[in-house]
């Protein structure tokens, strides 16, 4: 018998459904970004099966609602991977989530498949991480801020791993370019108002000629409302952010968001023919208010990705899936996206945009190529992102 017809369970690949885990949360701190990964997720899955599955198997999604919670996070992909039958996770949003769920697929030897931005400084044989790396959005916004605000920077970010680890890298960036970091506040994961009166504080007593938040989740509309309050004016002093999002500006109003900016690979004002038929699909199975995010756009390539993958190993074994990966590419949304086989992460598509009085993503700089990725910023330097090992396409 061919050995490429066989699972990593030694049986024949057959037609059953295949169950996939699709852990995100519905409800806690980060829903509103989670739920547009969901969608995302589902719309990549309807259109596989619609196409006849992957090799002749229909998709099954599986998985509950894991409430913005490590600890649910963890039991859950153990409840999947030991009792569902499942070898493939996608999902996690916050790094906090994806920390907490690794060991546990690691221990397995299954993979998942990681949609978000984080802080890099991390590989495992068992993740593959479609988010952007710090090279990919801290290094294009910090460049950009610099040269358009100025050098003094004040950093604001909730409480876990990934505001510290992209602050120390933001602040490298800022230090090399001889700018100053004023301060470093952070306020509780799920804040109220109150939260970010020191940093207003702060803010307004230090003067910085910018704020990097990276505050995520419903804190995210309470802060850029409490700065539109204390009489901040974007225009001097903006927000810059890696994770201020189209689920979260909706949350906002219009004062409070014109003005600031983001930068990510994705945004939903893209003006692509690819771009338009994707919103196009998802709103019509979604409806035509719901937001799309970046982290949304790659949750919806990844399944994709991981699919034609699957297809081409005709098998569920993780290292099967994983060299199939380095052969197969795909037409997102933000442009042609691959998985880099030297680290598992994916060449992107860096952006940045500047939140308009309509709250929308107006792009502002876009080098129109893709970026490998460099997960361990082992090229801090702040222009790096334009040499030419950095950009080139990996074909
Ligand atoms: C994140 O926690 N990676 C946004």
């Amino acid at each position: 018998m061919d050995a490429s017809a066989m699972s990593d369970e030694g049986s024949v690949w057959s037609d059953s459904p295949l169950p996939i885990g699709v852990l995100f949360s519905q409800t806690g701190v980060t829903a509103s970004v989670e739920r547009t990964q969901l969608l995302a997720t589902r719309l990549a899955i309807r259109e596989i099966n619609a196409a006849g599955g992957v090799a002749g198997r229909e998709l099954v999604e599986v998985g509950e609602d894991c409430q913005a919670n490590p600890k649910l996070f963890r039991a859950e992909s153990i409840r999947l991977l030991d009792e569902q039958g499942v070898r493939l996770i996608f999902g996690c949003y916050m790094s906090s989530t994806r920390k907490a769920v690794l060991p546990v697929i690691e221990s397995r030897n299954a993979l998942l498949v990681y949609p978000t931005l984080y802080e890099g400084f991390e590989y495992s044989p068992n993740c593959i991480y479609t988010g952007a790396t710090p090279n990919q959005n801290s290094q294009p916004l910090a460049r950009y801020i610099l040269e358009n605000h100025g050098p003094r920077i004040l950093l604001i970010g909730s409480n876990y791993i990934f505001p510290y680890e992209s602050n120390r890298i933001f602040s490298d960036l800022v230090i090399e370019a001889r700018g100053k970091i004023l301060d470093e506040i952070y306020v509780p994961l799920d804040p109220s108002p109150a939260d970010f009166d020191r940093a207003l504080n702060q803010i307004r007593r230090l003067a910085p000629d910018a704020v990097f938040s990276t505050v995520v989740g419903s804190g995210t509309a309470m802060f850029y409302e409490a700065y539109r309050r204390a009489g901040f004016d974007p225009a001097r002093t903006p927000i810059a952010s890696l994770t201020t999002n189209e689920a979260e500006v909706a949350e906002m109003s219009a004062a409070a968001a014109e003005g600031h900016f983001t930068a990510a690979p994705y945004f939903e004002t893209l003006a692509t023919a690819r771009n338009r038929a994707f919103l196009a699909a998802y709103r019509r199975l979604f409806g035509p208010d719901i937001p799309v995010t970046a982290a949304a756009e790659a949750a919806y390539f990844q399944v994709h990705l991981v699919a034609a993958a699957v297809a081409q190993a005709r098998s569920l074994d993780r290292a099967r899936i994983v060299e199939a990966l380095a052969r197969v590419e795909f037409d997102a949304p933000q442009g042609m996206v691959a998985i880099d086989p030297t680290n598992n992460h994916t060449f992107l598509w860096p952006r940045v945009a500047r939140l308009d009085a309509a709250k929308r993503f107006e792009i502002v700089w876009d080098p129109h190529r893709r970026m490998k990725p460099d997960p361990y910023f082992v090229s801090s330097a702040l222009d790096d992102w334009s040499l030419a090992p950095q950009a080139a396409k990996i074909d």
